[in-house]
């Protein structure tokens, strides 16, 4: 059958095995027609004198074929082209592409409602400024120090492994790391027994309520409160029960009673930087809540998604340093510290919680991106991530105190807020114009932001957003605020 020895043409200086070139070979001209099913092919021993190379790479080649069901070897007959090819082309397959779309919905029934929507968005465009809920400035992120250790990470061959299924908890060094992080930073006494690693504090709150809670639950949450949280509560099937926040925080005394007449579940709290208010919890409050919870033996969630960004003093230490009981399930993430797309957060809790814990992440997700992990562990280890808070908090204080500034000045009269310790955005209640108007202009001239509808329970309704101020420079902050102030100005 000379017929192949025209069609193979081996290319001796390719990069690609002989083997594999025939393999692509056979199988391009099969696809086109040339090699017609049925066909038979010459023997091994034929084919390879037909283009002068050796039996065994021909072997291989019809192995690989065989494997992929390309052809069929049957045993004293010879080799085929198989009679029923596997796919040849999209276009066949499917008949006439043009009569063909994916329906909108779907063929099967299924209760929609049952899931929450949430507000979701693609990346922001990068020709309009946008006022986010507090955010890092990507920009300054350490992606080039990141990426060069992902690299000389992988290139080693004993970290080949973490290639592999394993870890479903993290891997062992960036909880080590983490542990020891954690402790020196934060003073929680404890080690990588007691840290699941989570893409994020999203997945962390998601797993952590989970766990505690069953369909009917009721879960405090402060108010105003976090959205995204309060949402995944309900869809998990909580019953939530607002407690008001004021310049301390959440109102524990209003905990207490209601922890009288019922039973709680869980307590949610953002004790640090609380979103959206930014209002620390105080020493006192804090001490009360501990003790509630130990006493009607309720978990607490506390989610310090931004512990790092603390101008004023020092940070205050997280509740879950002085948990000596094992009530507060402690949420973390580096989403803040590094930049919102690297998926990295994690849980700390008691370590029976962390290994139930672990089973229900693995439900979700095998496990997280391991060779990430190493290498956020190494830049743990080689100062890079303390560098960089120490960076970001320097700048991030200046752009908080001039944009606190501008704020006064440009928009005074029509806004109230406070100067936040921490955190990166000003919480701020519009006084006499409607955010939803103004957000809405607002885009028109070029700048996004929200509408002011986010932190609304029921009747209650607070007219106000966080400005993020950490992502814009001096000189965007004037900008964005110009426009606001245009807006405002248009007689609404
Ligand atoms: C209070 C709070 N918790 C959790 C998150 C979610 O963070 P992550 O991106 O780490 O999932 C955010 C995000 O801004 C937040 O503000």
């Amino acid at each position: 059958m000379s017929l192949l020895k025209e069609l193979i043409t081996i290319d001796d200086k390719s990069e690609v095995s002989v083997y594999l070139q025939i393999t692509n070979l056979i199988i391009h001209h099969i696809r086109h027609g040339r090699l017609r099913k049925g066909l038979k092919l010459p023997g091994s021993r034929e084919l390879a004198v037909m283009l002068g190379i050796n039996r065994m790479t021909v072997v291989a080649a019809y192995q690989e074929l065989e494997a992929q069901g390309w052809i069929e070897m049957l045993p004293k007959k010879g080799t085929f082209v198989k009679a029923n090819l596997p796919v040849l082309s999209p276009k066949q397959l499917a008949g006439n592409v043009a009569d063909f779309s994916l329906p909108e919905q779907p063929g099967f029934n299924y209760d929609q409602k049952r899931i929450i929507p949430v507000a979701f968005s693609d990346f922001p465009p990068t020709d309009k400024l946008a006022f986010n809920d507090g955010f890092p400035d990507v920009r300054l992120a350490p992606i080039e120090e990141f990426t060069r250790c992902m690299r000389s990470l992988s290139r080693l061959s004993a970290n080949k492994k973490y290639l592999q299924y394993g870890g479903a908890q993290g891997t062992l060094l960036l909880r080590q790391t983490l542990a020891n992080f954690l402790c020196d930073t934060r003073g929680l006494s404890i080690t990588a027994d007691n840290i699941l690693i989570t893409k994020g504090s999203q997945m962390g709150i998601f797993i952590a309520t989970s766990v505690i809670i069953n369909p009917g639950d009721e879960v405090i949450v402060g108010v105003p409160g976090y959205r995204m949280a309060n949402l995944t509560f309900q869809q998990l099937g909580a019953k939530l029960i607002y407690v008001p926040v004021d310049e301390d925080g959440m109102d524990i005394n209003a905990v207490e009673k209601l922890c009288e007449k019922k039973k709680i579940r869980l307590v949610y709290v953002i004790p640090h930087h609380h979103n959206p208010t930014t209002v620390t919890l105080s020493p006192e409050r804090r001490m009360h809540l501990l003790k509630l919870a130990t006493k009607y033996r309720f978990a607490i969630i506390e989610d310090d998604y931004d512990y790092d960004f603390h101008y004023s003093s020092k940070p205050i230490m997280p509740m879950a340093s002085y948990d000596s009981k094992g009530n507060v399930i402690y949420i973390g993430t580096l989403t803040k510290t590094f930049a919102p797309a690297v998926r990295l957060g994690f849980i700390v809790a008691p370590k029976e919680f962390i290994q139930t814990a672990t089973y229900f992440r693995k439900h979700i997700d095998m496990q997280g991106d391991s060779l990430m992990e190493n290498a956020i562990a190494e830049l743990y280890k080689d100062g890079t991530i303390a560098r960089h808070i120490k960076k970001s908090v320097k700048l991030y204080k200046e752009r908080r105190d001039h944009f606190c500034d501008c704020l006064q000045k440009e928009l005074t009269g029509h806004i109230s807020f406070k100067v936040p310790d921490g955190g990166m955005s000003v919480y701020t209640t519009f006084l006499k114009h409607d955010l939803k108007i103004i957000s809405r202009k607002a885009f028109d001239k070029g700048l996004i932001m929200k509408d002011g509808t986010t932190f609304d329970v029921g009747k209650q309704q607070f007219n106000a957003i966080r400005l993020g101020f950490a992502s814009l420079n001096f000189k965007e902050q004037l900008q964005a605020l110009k426009i606001i102030r245009e807006v405002m100005n248009m007689k609404l």
